[in-house]
């Protein structure tokens, strides 16, 4: 398993605004293919100008996560027009609002937190498992969240949310190194769990 220092095509999920939209613009350069998904349009378009703008080709994918079918079809069409180097499941609700002190979570919030969270990420990443294992090339970042080893007080089902995703990539982690290790050839996995850079953690999972 090759990691890509340089990825050529990053996708990238909940890339219309906070965290999602400063990774597009880490990224973008001349020569480097972006895929941009989420749901808003507008939002998604301001972002795919601005990484035009610094060169890099922008395409924009207005898509729900929890949406496994839509997630499948338009994963797979992005790696058809370029292999994708990177793909970024970012996409989460509760990010910034479970850092405040006031947030406050709703027992109705509880399934989307886990549907959008969890869900969306698995549905992000699973299309694309086998067309990396192919390849023997690609790196997989699941957006993580200090929430995900300490259960914060003001949002303990988005907690409860990213606890279940460092699980579940720390597992994908072990099933792609398993897939990947051939007898005579060691192959480096490439998932991560990431943290936020307003948070303390460092990555939880490295691969
Ligand atoms: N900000 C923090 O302090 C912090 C800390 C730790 C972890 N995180 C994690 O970092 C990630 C991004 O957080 P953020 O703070 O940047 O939040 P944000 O600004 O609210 O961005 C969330 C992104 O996810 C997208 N999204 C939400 N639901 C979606 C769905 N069903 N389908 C597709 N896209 C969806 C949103 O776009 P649309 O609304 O256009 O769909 C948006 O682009 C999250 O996973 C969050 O848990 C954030």
């Amino acid at each position: 398993m090759t990691v890509v220092p340089n990825p050529l095509h990053v996708l990238i999920t909940g890339a219309s605004s906070g965290i999602g939209a400063a990774l597009a613009a880490h990224y973008a350069r001349p020569g480097v293919e972006l895929s941009l998904l989420a749901r808003n349009r507008e939002r998604l378009d301001t972002v795919a100008r601005a990484c035009r703008a610094r060169g890099a080709g922008a395409q924009i994918h207005v898509s729900d996560v929890t949406d496994a079918q839509e997630m499948q079809r338009v994963v797979l069409a992005c790696d058809r027009r370029h292999a994708i180097d990177l793909v970024i499941a970012n996409a989460g609700i509760g990010g910034a609002a479970s850092m405040t002190a006031t947030a406050e979570e709703l027992a109705a919030s509880a399934r989307p937190i886990f549907e959008i969270n969890l869900m969306g990420v698995v549905h992000t990443v699973t299309p694309l498992v086998p067309c990396l294992v192919a390849r023997r090339s690609g790196q997989i970042a699941i957006m993580g969240s200090f929430a995900g080893l300490v259960g914060l007080p003001q949002a303990p089902v988005y907690s409860a949310s990213k606890a279940a995703l460092r699980v579940y990539a720390h597992g994908l982690r072990r099933l792609l190194m398993m897939l990947w290790t051939a007898p005579t050839l060691r192959h480096r996995c490439a998932t991560r769990v990431v943290a936020s850079k307003r948070t303390t953690m460092r990555g939880a999972v490295h691969g």
